[in-house]
Protein backbone atom coordinates (compact mmCIF):
# COMPACT_ATOMS: atom_id res chain seq x y z
CA UNK A 1 0.00 0.00 0.00
CA UNK A 2 1.44 3.46 -0.50
CA UNK A 3 2.00 6.06 1.75
CA UNK A 4 2.79 9.11 -0.29
CA UNK A 5 2.14 9.96 -4.16
CA UNK A 6 3.21 13.04 -5.81
CA UNK A 7 0.54 13.48 -8.84
CA UNK A 8 2.10 16.18 -11.73
CA UNK A 9 -0.35 18.31 -12.93
CA UNK A 10 -1.60 17.44 -16.76
CA UNK A 11 -3.46 14.40 -17.99
CA UNK A 12 -2.17 13.04 -21.43
CA UNK A 13 -5.12 11.17 -23.10
CA UNK A 14 -7.97 12.48 -24.92
CA UNK A 15 -10.06 9.94 -24.97
CA UNK A 16 -10.58 6.95 -22.17
CA UNK A 17 -12.47 3.90 -21.75
CA UNK A 18 -12.27 3.39 -17.82
CA UNK A 19 -14.32 0.92 -15.09
CA UNK A 20 -14.01 0.44 -11.70
CA UNK A 21 -14.08 -2.21 -9.13
CA UNK A 22 -17.89 -3.55 -7.54
CA UNK A 23 -19.91 -1.10 -5.50
CA UNK A 24 -18.78 -1.25 -2.39
CA UNK A 25 -22.38 -0.77 -1.02
CA UNK A 26 -23.95 -3.46 -2.99
CA UNK A 27 -21.37 -5.88 -2.21
CA UNK A 28 -21.50 -4.90 1.55
CA UNK A 29 -24.71 -5.79 1.98
CA UNK A 30 -25.02 -8.83 -0.35
CA UNK A 31 -22.09 -9.94 2.07
CA UNK A 32 -24.25 -9.34 5.11
CA UNK A 33 -27.65 -10.15 3.71
CA UNK A 34 -26.09 -13.80 2.33
CA UNK A 35 -26.50 -14.67 6.24
CA UNK A 36 -30.18 -15.12 5.56
CA UNK A 37 -29.92 -17.31 3.02
CA UNK A 38 -29.83 -21.12 2.59
CA UNK A 39 -26.81 -22.04 0.49
CA UNK A 40 -24.28 -20.25 -1.22
CA UNK A 41 -24.36 -16.96 -2.30
CA UNK A 42 -21.67 -16.29 -5.04
CA UNK A 43 -21.06 -12.27 -5.28
CA UNK A 44 -18.53 -11.63 -8.96
CA UNK A 45 -17.10 -8.34 -8.99
CA UNK A 46 -13.82 -7.15 -10.64
CA UNK A 47 -11.48 -6.06 -7.19
CA UNK A 48 -13.10 -5.90 -3.46
CA UNK A 49 -11.85 -2.93 -1.42
CA UNK A 50 -10.98 -3.31 1.70
CA UNK A 51 -14.38 -2.42 3.79
CA UNK A 52 -15.57 -5.18 1.72
CA UNK A 53 -13.03 -7.51 3.05
CA UNK A 54 -13.25 -6.49 6.70
CA UNK A 55 -17.39 -7.27 5.97
CA UNK A 56 -16.33 -10.51 4.89
CA UNK A 57 -14.45 -11.61 7.68
CA UNK A 58 -16.61 -10.40 9.99
CA UNK A 59 -19.16 -12.24 8.71
CA UNK A 60 -17.22 -15.03 8.41
CA UNK A 61 -16.81 -14.59 12.19
CA UNK A 62 -20.56 -14.95 12.87
CA UNK A 63 -19.90 -18.88 11.86
CA UNK A 64 -20.67 -18.26 7.67
CA UNK A 65 -17.69 -20.08 5.46
CA UNK A 66 -16.76 -17.29 3.42
CA UNK A 67 -13.95 -18.02 0.58
CA UNK A 68 -12.38 -15.00 -0.99
CA UNK A 69 -10.69 -14.68 -4.53
CA UNK A 70 -9.88 -11.54 -4.12
CA UNK A 71 -7.84 -11.91 -7.72
CA UNK A 72 -10.66 -14.21 -9.38
CA UNK A 73 -12.61 -11.09 -8.26
CA UNK A 74 -15.53 -13.11 -6.41
CA UNK A 75 -16.37 -14.31 -2.89
CA UNK A 76 -18.48 -17.07 -1.52
CA UNK A 77 -20.43 -17.26 1.70
CA UNK A 78 -22.37 -20.28 3.22
CA UNK A 79 -24.06 -19.31 6.32
CA UNK A 80 -24.23 -21.35 9.34
CA UNK A 81 -27.58 -23.57 8.78
CA UNK A 82 -29.24 -22.67 12.15
CA UNK A 83 -28.92 -18.92 12.87
CA UNK A 84 -25.19 -17.01 13.50
CA UNK A 85 -23.04 -18.68 15.78
CA UNK A 86 -21.64 -16.68 19.25
CA UNK A 87 -18.26 -15.33 18.19
CA UNK A 88 -15.18 -15.28 20.01
CA UNK A 89 -14.07 -11.79 21.02
CA UNK A 90 -14.54 -8.87 19.04
CA UNK A 91 -15.92 -8.41 15.72
CA UNK A 92 -13.83 -5.92 13.94
CA UNK A 93 -15.42 -4.15 10.98
CA UNK A 94 -11.97 -1.95 10.01
CA UNK A 95 -12.72 1.05 8.41
CA UNK A 96 -16.39 0.23 7.22
CA UNK A 97 -19.38 2.29 8.69
CA UNK A 98 -21.77 0.73 6.71
CA UNK A 99 -20.60 -2.69 8.37
CA UNK A 100 -21.18 -2.10 11.63
CA UNK A 101 -23.96 -0.23 11.27
CA UNK A 102 -26.18 -3.07 8.75
CA UNK A 103 -24.44 -5.72 11.12
CA UNK A 104 -25.83 -4.03 14.42
CA UNK A 105 -29.33 -4.85 12.45
CA UNK A 106 -28.74 -8.49 12.25
CA UNK A 107 -27.03 -9.01 14.78
CA UNK A 108 -29.86 -7.70 17.13
CA UNK A 109 -32.55 -10.30 15.65
CA UNK A 110 -30.48 -13.17 17.13
CA UNK A 111 -30.12 -13.93 21.01
CA UNK A 112 -26.42 -13.34 21.06
CA UNK A 113 -23.88 -11.46 22.93
CA UNK A 114 -21.97 -9.45 19.77
CA UNK A 115 -19.50 -6.99 20.54
CA UNK A 116 -18.43 -5.09 17.07
CA UNK A 117 -15.23 -2.69 17.24
CA UNK A 118 -13.40 -1.27 14.35
CA UNK A 119 -10.18 0.91 13.49
CA UNK A 120 -9.20 4.37 14.99
CA UNK A 121 -11.89 5.89 12.42
CA UNK A 122 -14.65 4.16 12.87
CA UNK A 123 -14.40 4.18 16.57
CA UNK A 124 -14.78 7.93 16.69
CA UNK A 125 -18.10 7.84 14.65
CA UNK A 126 -21.48 7.57 15.96
CA UNK A 127 -23.59 5.03 16.83
CA UNK A 128 -26.41 6.37 19.18
CA UNK A 129 -28.19 6.61 15.54
CA UNK A 130 -28.79 2.93 15.34
CA UNK A 131 -28.57 2.19 19.01
CA UNK A 132 -32.16 4.41 19.74
CA UNK A 133 -34.08 2.25 16.76
CA UNK A 134 -32.56 -0.62 18.41
CA UNK A 135 -33.33 -0.16 21.71
CA UNK A 136 -37.17 0.59 20.86
CA UNK A 137 -37.14 -2.88 19.23
CA UNK A 138 -36.61 -4.61 22.10
CA UNK A 139 -32.51 -4.90 21.62
CA UNK A 140 -30.14 -4.43 24.65
CA UNK A 141 -27.70 -1.96 22.95
CA UNK A 142 -23.88 -0.40 24.98
CA UNK A 143 -21.81 1.90 23.33
CA UNK A 144 -18.88 1.71 24.95
CA UNK A 145 -17.22 4.43 24.15
CA UNK A 146 -17.44 7.98 24.81
CA UNK A 147 -20.77 9.69 24.50
CA UNK A 148 -22.44 7.07 21.56
CA UNK A 149 -19.17 5.60 20.20
CA UNK A 150 -18.44 1.95 19.01
CA UNK A 151 -17.58 -0.48 20.37
CA UNK A 152 -21.09 -1.47 20.26
CA UNK A 153 -22.18 -4.70 22.33
CA UNK A 154 -25.25 -6.22 21.07
CA UNK A 155 -27.74 -8.57 23.13
CA UNK A 156 -30.88 -9.20 20.69
CA UNK A 157 -33.42 -11.46 20.22
CA UNK A 158 -37.50 -11.25 20.48
CA UNK A 159 -37.43 -7.89 18.35
CA UNK A 160 -41.00 -5.73 18.02
CA UNK A 161 -41.85 -3.70 14.76
CA UNK A 162 -41.22 0.08 15.19
CA UNK A 163 -42.57 3.13 13.57
CA UNK A 164 -39.68 5.24 13.22
CA UNK A 165 -38.51 8.38 12.06
CA UNK A 166 -35.23 9.00 11.04
CA UNK A 167 -33.59 12.13 12.48
CA UNK A 168 -31.12 11.96 9.73
CA UNK A 169 -30.87 10.81 6.46
CA UNK A 170 -28.93 8.10 6.56
CA UNK A 171 -29.12 5.08 4.33
CA UNK A 172 -26.77 3.00 6.64
CA UNK A 173 -29.77 3.57 9.67
CA UNK A 174 -32.35 2.79 7.61
CA UNK A 175 -30.64 -0.27 6.53
CA UNK A 176 -29.71 -1.32 10.01
CA UNK A 177 -33.33 -1.11 10.96
CA UNK A 178 -34.55 -3.03 8.14
CA UNK A 179 -32.29 -5.60 8.36
CA UNK A 180 -33.50 -5.98 12.24
CA UNK A 181 -37.04 -5.43 11.50
CA UNK A 182 -36.97 -9.10 9.34
CA UNK A 183 -37.02 -10.55 12.43
CA UNK A 184 -39.95 -8.60 14.53
CA UNK A 185 -43.55 -9.76 14.62
CA UNK A 186 -45.36 -7.20 12.74
CA UNK A 187 -45.28 -4.18 10.70
CA UNK A 188 -42.04 -1.72 11.04
CA UNK A 189 -42.52 1.72 9.81
CA UNK A 190 -39.50 3.79 8.69
CA UNK A 191 -39.67 7.58 7.24
CA UNK A 192 -36.71 9.49 5.57
CA UNK A 193 -36.47 13.04 6.02
CA UNK A 194 -35.11 12.30 2.18
CA UNK A 195 -34.60 9.54 -0.04
CA UNK A 196 -31.39 8.02 0.68
CA UNK A 197 -29.54 4.96 -1.32
CA UNK A 198 -31.92 1.94 -1.53
CA UNK A 199 -29.72 -0.58 -2.23
CA UNK A 200 -30.95 -3.06 0.99
CA UNK A 201 -34.83 -2.46 -0.29
CA UNK A 202 -33.85 -3.37 -4.02
CA UNK A 203 -32.25 -6.86 -2.94
CA UNK A 204 -35.40 -7.43 -0.77
CA UNK A 205 -37.76 -6.86 -3.06
CA UNK A 206 -35.94 -8.96 -5.71
CA UNK A 207 -36.29 -12.04 -2.81
CA UNK A 208 -40.19 -10.65 -2.54
CA UNK A 209 -39.76 -9.72 0.50
CA UNK A 210 -43.42 -7.34 1.52
CA UNK A 211 -41.98 -4.47 1.30
CA UNK A 212 -43.60 -1.15 0.52
CA UNK A 213 -41.87 2.14 -0.91
CA UNK A 214 -43.74 5.00 -0.96
CA UNK A 215 -42.33 8.70 -1.15
CA UNK A 216 -40.39 8.60 2.16
CA UNK A 217 -42.39 5.79 3.79
CA UNK A 218 -41.18 2.40 3.79
CA UNK A 219 -42.83 -0.36 5.72
CA UNK A 220 -41.72 -4.24 5.79
CA UNK A 221 -43.34 -6.88 7.34
CA UNK A 222 -41.18 -9.15 9.33
CA UNK A 223 -40.71 -12.67 9.94
CA UNK A 224 -40.70 -13.43 13.45
CA UNK A 225 -38.22 -14.88 15.52
CA UNK A 226 -36.93 -17.51 13.20
CA UNK A 227 -35.89 -14.68 10.86
CA UNK A 228 -36.27 -15.18 6.95
CA UNK A 229 -34.81 -17.82 4.86
CA UNK A 230 -34.52 -16.85 1.04
CA UNK A 231 -32.65 -18.98 -1.72
CA UNK A 232 -29.04 -18.01 -2.27
CA UNK A 233 -27.91 -17.15 -5.70
CA UNK A 234 -24.67 -15.38 -7.99
CA UNK A 235 -24.85 -11.98 -7.74
CA UNK A 236 -22.96 -9.43 -10.43
CA UNK A 237 -23.71 -5.98 -8.71
CA UNK A 238 -22.37 -2.91 -11.01
CA UNK A 239 -19.21 -0.74 -10.84
CA UNK A 240 -19.05 1.76 -8.12
CA UNK A 241 -20.73 5.01 -9.01
CA UNK A 242 -18.66 6.98 -6.12
CA UNK A 243 -15.70 5.65 -7.82
CA UNK A 244 -16.74 6.62 -11.14
CA UNK A 245 -16.84 9.86 -9.94
CA UNK A 246 -13.64 10.67 -9.45
CA UNK A 247 -12.39 9.22 -13.14
CA UNK A 248 -15.79 11.45 -15.05
CA UNK A 249 -14.16 14.40 -13.06
CA UNK A 250 -10.88 13.96 -14.29
CA UNK A 251 -12.14 15.19 -17.44
CA UNK A 252 -15.21 17.42 -16.54
CA UNK A 253 -12.96 20.75 -16.18
CA UNK A 254 -10.84 20.21 -19.13
CA UNK A 255 -12.73 21.24 -22.82
CA UNK A 256 -11.35 18.63 -24.87
CA UNK A 257 -11.10 15.57 -22.75
CA UNK A 258 -13.20 12.97 -22.63
CA UNK A 259 -13.72 10.19 -20.56
CA UNK A 260 -15.86 6.54 -20.83
CA UNK A 261 -16.73 4.75 -17.65
CA UNK A 262 -18.46 1.67 -18.49
CA UNK A 263 -20.65 -1.20 -16.37
CA UNK A 264 -21.27 2.18 -13.34
CA UNK A 265 -24.89 1.60 -11.06
CA UNK A 266 -26.81 3.93 -12.40
CA UNK A 267 -29.13 4.16 -9.50
CA UNK A 268 -31.10 6.94 -9.01
CA UNK A 269 -30.85 7.85 -5.88
CA UNK A 270 -26.51 7.75 -5.85
CA UNK A 271 -26.42 9.60 -9.51
CA UNK A 272 -27.13 12.94 -8.70
CA UNK A 273 -23.30 13.86 -9.55
CA UNK A 274 -24.18 13.53 -12.77
CA UNK A 275 -27.17 16.10 -12.77
CA UNK A 276 -24.34 18.88 -11.19
CA UNK A 277 -21.76 17.75 -13.84
CA UNK A 278 -24.63 18.84 -16.47
CA UNK A 279 -25.66 21.70 -14.39
CA UNK A 280 -21.85 23.06 -14.14
CA UNK A 281 -21.30 23.15 -17.47
CA UNK A 282 -19.64 19.31 -18.83
CA UNK A 283 -21.27 17.41 -21.27
CA UNK A 284 -22.83 14.39 -19.54
CA UNK A 285 -24.31 11.56 -21.58
CA UNK A 286 -25.72 8.32 -20.44
CA UNK A 287 -25.51 5.07 -21.85
CA UNK A 288 -28.05 2.67 -19.65
CA UNK A 289 -27.32 -1.04 -20.19
CA UNK A 290 -30.69 -2.60 -21.39
CA UNK A 291 -32.15 -5.46 -19.11
CA UNK A 292 -34.45 -5.18 -16.15
CA UNK A 293 -31.62 -5.86 -13.65
CA UNK A 294 -32.02 -5.28 -10.35
CA UNK A 295 -30.01 -2.17 -9.81
CA UNK A 296 -29.48 -0.01 -12.75
CA UNK A 297 -26.27 0.28 -14.59
CA UNK A 298 -24.66 1.34 -17.73
CA UNK A 299 -21.89 3.35 -19.38
CA UNK A 300 -21.09 7.55 -18.78
CA UNK A 301 -19.53 9.97 -21.20
CA UNK A 302 -18.37 12.86 -20.05
CA UNK A 303 -16.63 15.48 -22.15
CA UNK A 304 -14.58 18.62 -20.62
CA UNK A 305 -16.09 22.06 -20.61
CA UNK A 306 -15.23 25.16 -18.70
CA UNK A 307 -17.30 24.52 -15.44
CA UNK A 308 -19.66 26.79 -13.97
CA UNK A 309 -20.55 27.41 -10.28
CA UNK A 310 -22.87 25.15 -8.59
CA UNK A 311 -25.13 25.14 -5.26
CA UNK A 312 -26.45 21.98 -3.48
CA UNK A 313 -28.47 21.81 -0.50
CA UNK A 314 -31.49 19.79 0.68
CA UNK A 315 -32.76 16.21 -0.58
CA UNK A 316 -29.71 16.68 -3.02
CA UNK A 317 -27.32 15.65 -0.32
CA UNK A 318 -28.02 12.29 0.43
CA UNK A 319 -27.75 11.65 -3.08
CA UNK A 320 -24.10 12.86 -3.49
CA UNK A 321 -23.33 12.30 -0.32
CA UNK A 322 -20.08 10.85 -1.09
CA UNK A 323 -19.13 13.09 -3.69
CA UNK A 324 -19.65 16.32 -1.94
CA UNK A 325 -15.63 16.60 -1.25
CA UNK A 326 -15.31 15.73 -4.94
CA UNK A 327 -17.52 18.84 -5.85
CA UNK A 328 -15.90 21.00 -3.23
CA UNK A 329 -12.35 19.95 -5.63
CA UNK A 330 -14.35 20.95 -8.74
CA UNK A 331 -15.63 24.17 -6.98
CA UNK A 332 -12.20 25.62 -7.24
CA UNK A 333 -12.13 25.24 -11.42
CA UNK A 334 -15.28 26.69 -11.62
CA UNK A 335 -16.37 29.87 -12.14
CA UNK A 336 -18.43 31.78 -9.56
CA UNK A 337 -19.31 30.85 -5.69
CA UNK A 338 -19.95 26.81 -5.37
CA UNK A 339 -21.94 26.26 -2.18
CA UNK A 340 -22.42 23.18 -0.29
CA UNK A 341 -25.15 23.61 2.38
CA UNK A 342 -27.10 21.02 4.21
CA UNK A 343 -24.44 18.53 4.60
CA UNK A 344 -23.76 18.38 8.15
CA UNK A 345 -22.83 14.50 8.15
CA UNK A 346 -19.94 15.28 6.23
CA UNK A 347 -18.70 16.16 9.40
CA UNK A 348 -18.85 12.34 11.17
CA UNK A 349 -17.90 10.48 8.06
CA UNK A 350 -14.74 8.60 8.10
CA UNK A 351 -13.08 11.97 9.01
CA UNK A 352 -14.75 15.52 9.34
CA UNK A 353 -14.69 16.01 5.48
CA UNK A 354 -15.46 19.60 5.63
CA UNK A 355 -12.70 20.41 7.53
CA UNK A 356 -10.34 18.04 5.59
CA UNK A 357 -11.57 19.55 2.16
CA UNK A 358 -10.98 23.13 3.45
CA UNK A 359 -7.35 22.77 5.15
CA UNK A 360 -6.60 21.44 1.98
CA UNK A 361 -8.12 23.75 -0.34
CA UNK A 362 -6.92 26.38 1.25
CA UNK A 363 -3.31 25.43 1.05
CA UNK A 364 -3.39 25.11 -2.81
CA UNK A 365 -4.23 28.80 -2.70
CA UNK A 366 -8.22 28.86 -3.01
CA UNK A 367 -10.54 31.21 -1.54
CA UNK A 368 -13.19 28.63 0.54
CA UNK A 369 -15.59 29.67 3.56
CA UNK A 370 -16.20 26.69 6.25
CA UNK A 371 -20.01 26.34 7.38
CA UNK A 372 -20.65 24.53 9.83
CA UNK A 373 -23.00 22.57 7.58
CA UNK A 374 -21.47 23.21 4.39
CA UNK A 375 -18.81 25.05 2.63
CA UNK A 376 -18.20 28.02 -0.43
CA UNK A 377 -15.41 27.70 -2.44
CA UNK A 378 -14.37 30.32 -5.23
CA UNK A 379 -13.57 29.54 -8.60
CA UNK A 380 -11.61 29.76 -10.40
CA UNK A 381 -8.57 29.84 -8.09
CA UNK A 382 -5.05 30.43 -8.55
CA UNK A 383 -3.72 27.48 -7.33
CA UNK A 384 -0.10 27.98 -6.06
CA UNK A 385 2.78 27.61 -8.15
CA UNK A 386 5.16 25.59 -6.16
CA UNK A 387 4.85 21.54 -4.84
CA UNK A 388 1.80 21.26 -1.96
CA UNK A 389 2.09 18.24 0.30
CA UNK A 390 -2.01 17.25 1.57
CA UNK A 391 -3.12 14.93 3.68
CA UNK A 392 -5.86 12.52 3.06
CA UNK A 393 -6.18 12.26 6.95
CA UNK A 394 -6.99 8.14 6.12
CA UNK A 395 -10.18 8.96 4.65
CA UNK A 396 -10.03 7.37 1.27
CA UNK A 397 -12.87 10.12 -0.82
CA UNK A 398 -10.49 13.20 0.77
CA UNK A 399 -7.31 11.05 -0.52
CA UNK A 400 -9.34 10.74 -4.47
CA UNK A 401 -10.67 13.67 -4.74
CA UNK A 402 -7.43 15.66 -3.89
CA UNK A 403 -5.69 13.24 -6.41
CA UNK A 404 -8.08 14.51 -9.19
CA UNK A 405 -8.07 18.58 -8.14
CA UNK A 406 -4.10 17.60 -8.03
CA UNK A 407 -4.64 16.83 -12.07
CA UNK A 408 -5.25 20.37 -12.23
CA UNK A 409 -3.19 21.99 -10.67
CA UNK A 410 -0.43 24.32 -11.31
CA UNK A 411 2.79 22.48 -9.65
CA UNK A 412 2.70 18.81 -8.34
CA UNK A 413 0.71 18.22 -5.19
CA UNK A 414 1.66 15.11 -2.67
CA UNK A 415 -0.74 13.55 -0.99
CA UNK A 416 0.22 11.76 2.10
CA UNK A 417 -1.85 8.87 3.53
CA UNK A 418 -2.74 7.70 0.21
CA UNK A 419 -3.10 4.01 0.08
CA UNK A 420 -6.65 4.71 2.12
CA UNK A 421 -7.88 4.65 -1.27
CA UNK A 422 -8.03 0.96 -0.97
CA UNK A 423 -10.81 1.22 1.20
CA UNK A 424 -13.45 1.47 -1.40
CA UNK A 425 -11.39 1.85 -5.05
CA UNK A 426 -8.66 -0.56 -4.85
CA UNK A 427 -6.26 -0.23 -7.38
CA UNK A 428 -7.20 3.86 -7.94
CA UNK A 429 -3.65 4.97 -8.33
CA UNK A 430 -3.38 2.31 -11.15
CA UNK A 431 -6.63 3.11 -12.40
CA UNK A 432 -5.44 6.75 -12.74
CA UNK A 433 -1.93 6.46 -14.31
CA UNK A 434 -4.08 4.17 -16.85
CA UNK A 435 -6.33 7.01 -17.66
CA UNK A 436 -2.84 8.91 -18.23
CA UNK A 437 -2.16 10.63 -14.81
CA UNK A 438 1.38 10.80 -13.62
CA UNK A 439 1.41 9.32 -10.59
CA UNK A 440 4.71 9.02 -8.46
CA UNK A 441 5.84 7.31 -5.41
CA UNK A 442 6.76 10.22 -2.68
CA UNK A 443 9.21 9.94 -0.17
C1 LIG B 1 -23.63 4.16 2.70
C2 LIG B 1 -24.40 5.23 3.01
C3 LIG B 1 -23.88 6.59 3.22
C4 LIG B 1 -22.50 6.75 2.60
C5 LIG B 1 -21.61 5.60 2.92
C6 LIG B 1 -22.19 4.28 2.44
C7 LIG B 1 -24.26 2.83 2.60
O1 LIG B 1 -23.80 6.84 4.60
O2 LIG B 1 -21.91 7.94 3.03
O3 LIG B 1 -20.35 5.77 2.27
O4 LIG B 1 -23.63 1.89 2.10
O5 LIG B 1 -25.42 2.72 3.02
P1 LIG B 1 -25.11 7.38 5.40
O6 LIG B 1 -26.23 6.56 4.96
O7 LIG B 1 -24.84 7.22 6.85
O8 LIG B 1 -25.23 8.82 4.99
Amino acid sequence: MRRSVRIVPGWYQAETVASVPADKSIVQRLLIMSLFCQGETRIEGSGFGSDCISTARAVGMLGADVRMDRLGGAVQVLPPSEGLVQPEGEVCLGNSGTGMRLLSGVVAGYPLDVTLTGDESLMRRPMGRIADPLRRMGAQVDLLGAEDRPPVRIRGGGLNPIRYELPVASAQVKSCILLAALFAEGETEIIEPAPSRDHTERILLRWGVPIQCEGKSIRLKGYGRGGPRFRAETWRPPGDFSSAAYIMALTAAEPGRSIWVRQVGLNPRRTAFLDVLSGMGAAVSVDPRPGGDWEPAGSVHVEGRRLRAVQVWGEWIPRLIDELPLLMALGSLADGHTIVRDARELRVKECDRIAAMGEALRRLGVDVQEFDDGMRVVGPASFRREEVVLDSLGDHRIAMSLAVLATYAEAPVVIRNAGCSEISCPGFWELLTSCGVVVEDAE
